[in-house]
């Protein structure tokens, strides 16, 4: 590792660790709460904007033909498994379907685009869009526990964002999905896969 490889980490763990103080403070005074969550994303989107903490080399996206075409990087958790910070480094194509995920979450651009489309659930039991956001370098999401939303990246193209959690990704059994062909909710499994990261 060269001198400024080693610099920048340390720069990034001091960084992050501040990030995540200050989202867990957020979340102790303001609860889970449409207020908590535009102050969590602005906090997300300071932390995004020092780019170069996180650059590509340092998060590469997946090789070859996998079935989810992005890395999931775990930069911060605390023992509890709450407050779970990743960074996802994607390489298109990637659809989610619509989803929960039974706790709130902030996603916020580092590079790349990535849609995000918001849904609501109908009365008969199906979902129907409610808007669209692109994340990017400036531009965050944030969702309550039981919102409704699903991730979009072109053929090609490369994300790197950042995804915060208030439990850890592989801690999340009860999340659910909405399956379009045969209009079902099923449950979304408990993420695997994710990529420790939290020493570098
Ligand atoms: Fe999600």
């Amino acid at each position: 590792m060269t001198t400024d490889a080693a610099a920048r980490r340390k720069e990034r763990r001091r960084a992050v660790e501040a990030a995540v103080a200050d989202i867990r403070a957020i979340e102790r005074d303001c609860g889970v709460t449409p207020d908590g969550l535009a102050r969590m994303k602005e906090r997300l989107l300071d932390l995004a904007a020092q780019a170069d903490l996180f650059p590509a080399e340092d998060f590469p996206p997946p090789d070859g033909d996998v079935d989810f075409p992005a890395n999931i990087y775990r930069i911060a958790e605390d023992d509890d498994h709450r407050f779970a910070l990743y960074v996802q480094s994607a390489r298109g194509a990637l659809d989610t379907p619509a989803h929960n995920h039974t706790t709130w979450a902030v996603i916020a651009g580092i590079r790349g685009d990535e849609l995000n489309r918001f849904y609501e659930r109908t009365a008969d039991g199906g979902v129907a869009e409610t808007g669209r956001r692109v994340v990017r370098q400036g531009t965050a999401v944030a969702f309550l526990p039981d919102e409704l939303h699903s991730i979009h990246v072109e053929a090609g193209d490369r994300v790197v964002n950042f995804h915060m959690y208030g439990l850890a990704l592989d801690r999340l059994h009860e999340r659910e999905y909405f399956r379009d062909d045969d209009r079902s909710w099923r449950n979304f499994p408990a993420q695997e896969g994710i990529i420790e990261a939290r020493s570098g």
